[in-house]
């Protein structure tokens, strides 16, 4: 309260000095233009007394903490509004609220921890391009903002950038309203990978920005999510892909959509180490050399079989061969075996015959005893 008078009679003081065309304290004002530019004059707070035909609002580089619904009361000209380079760590219920030609906000470079649910709920469906880079205090914000973002009703948003947030993942469906988006940056975070929930509902996009990530590579979800916004463009270099064999089903996509990834120069292999900077493009065929893919494997398996009968074979004809060199020999070995035979066949007869006389079988046990 004792910051709050002084200011209002400094404002009205200004109204006096200067009619209607009053500046706030710490401002550049300029009704041709329209527009109020307070910048770097270390104010704790969005100043009173913005003039109504306020159209482009910079309050950028001082040292604003909070910001609530307040301090935009009556600014209904706004449609470019930039609170960048603040310290502001805590957004209000409504705070954007009565800017209903509100197109453009920027909070980038700020240190946001208490988002309210309704901190960006701005009516009539303005709202075209958001600029979150650097906003965040740390990765632990981006649930807050994510509550938010999908209770703000965005659906007229077409650009949204997160980047540069530490962000590790994305919430599932974060953009699930944002129907309308055409381009998102989340470059310079440190997501490792997407899901078939994280880019939902964006059937419109047209450029996606995931460069300078912790990606090592694609997975089938990330793969199938990257065809699913077909005509996107897409920014997917300054990541640490690592050239295993893994990565072949993303060498496949980046091959199949090379016009698309505007900086697959950029999209090279950081690990292991002796692939270091070679394109993803070219490791595949010179230096991976995987043949794992299942169909690959079968074939393999198929030509491996077809070798051994063959080998199979070739020994079974050798031994026929030999036989057949041996035919005389062998004969011989046959008629003697079959002599031998006989001739143990016989003895066995006998015995059989004496044994089964059990006179006679008696008198030995007899002359055993
Ligand atoms: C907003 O702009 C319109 C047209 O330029 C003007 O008539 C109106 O007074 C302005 N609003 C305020 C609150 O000054
Ligand atoms: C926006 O909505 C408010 C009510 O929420 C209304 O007063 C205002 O006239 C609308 N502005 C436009 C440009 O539709
Ligand atoms: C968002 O703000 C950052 C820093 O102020 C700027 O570099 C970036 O270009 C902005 N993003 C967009 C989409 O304008
Ligand atoms: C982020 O900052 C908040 C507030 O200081 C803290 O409670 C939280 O532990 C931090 N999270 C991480 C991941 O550092
Ligand atoms: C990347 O993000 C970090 C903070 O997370 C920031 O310090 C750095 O300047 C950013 N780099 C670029 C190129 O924007
Ligand atoms: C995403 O995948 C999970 C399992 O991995 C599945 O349960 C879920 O239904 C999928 N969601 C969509 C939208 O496809
Ligand atoms: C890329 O695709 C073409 C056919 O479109 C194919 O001939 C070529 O071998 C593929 N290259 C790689 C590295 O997959
Ligand atoms: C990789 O390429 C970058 C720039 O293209 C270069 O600065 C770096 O020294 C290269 N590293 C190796 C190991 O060749």
């Amino acid at each position: 309260m004792s910051l709050l008078v002084p200011r209002v009679l400094f404002a009205l003081l200004c109204v006096h000095a200067a009619g209607s065309a009053s500046c706030p304290a710490g401002c550049e004002c300029s009704e041709a233009a329209q527009t109020v530019k307070c910048v770097y004059k270390d104010l704790q707070d969005i100043p009173i007394g913005i003039p109504g035909y306020t159209k482009n609002l910079f309050i950028t580089g001082n040292h604003i903490r909070r910001i609530g619904p307040e301090g935009f009361k009556g600014l209904e000209n706004v449609t470019t509004l930039s609170l960048s380079n603040n310290r502001i760590s805590e957004v209000e219920s409504h705070t954007f609220s009565s800017l209903h030609n509100l197109r453009s906000l920027d909070m980038s470079n700020n240190q946001l921890v208490s988002i309210h649910p309704e901190a960006f709920t701005i009516h009539n469906h303005t709202l075209r391009e958001l600029n979150f880079s650097r906003a965040l205090y740390n990765h632990s914000a981006i649930t807050n903002l994510d509550t938010a973002l999908r209770w703000s009703s965005l659906d007229s948003l077409h650009g949204l950038d997160l980047s540069s947030n530490g962000l590790i993942f994305l919430p599932p469906h974060i953009f699930f309203h944002m129907s309308n988006l055409r381009r998102l940056q989340l470059a310079n975070n440190s997501i490792v990978s997407i899901t078939n929930e994280t880019l939902l509902g964006l059937e419109h996009l047209e450029d996606l920005d995931l460069s300078h990530n912790a990606f090592k590579t694609f997975n089938k979800e990330g793969l199938m999510e990257l065809e699913r916004i077909r005509k996107a463009k897409l920014h997917l270099g300054q990541n640490p892909y690592t050239c295993s064999c893994e990565i072949e089903p993303f060498v496949a996509l980046l091959n199949t959509s090379q016009e698309r990834v505007v900086d697959v120069e950029h999209v090279v292999c950081v690990f292991p180490a002796e692939l270091r900077n070679i394109s993803l493009l070219l490791a595949r065929k010179l230096v991976l050399g995987c043949s794992h893919t299942e169909e690959e494997n079968n074939l393999a398996l198929q030509t491996s079989y077809v070798f051994l009968c063959i080998v199979l074979g070739f020994v079974g004809l050798m031994f026929l061969f030999v036989l057949y060199l041996n035919r005389k020999g062998i004969k011989k070995r046959i008629y003697e075996m079959r002599d031998t035979c006989r001739e143990m066949w016989e003895g066995y007869h006998y015995r059989y015959e004496i044994d089964s006389d059990p006179r006679l079988s008696q008198l030995s046990t007899n002359a055993e005893v």
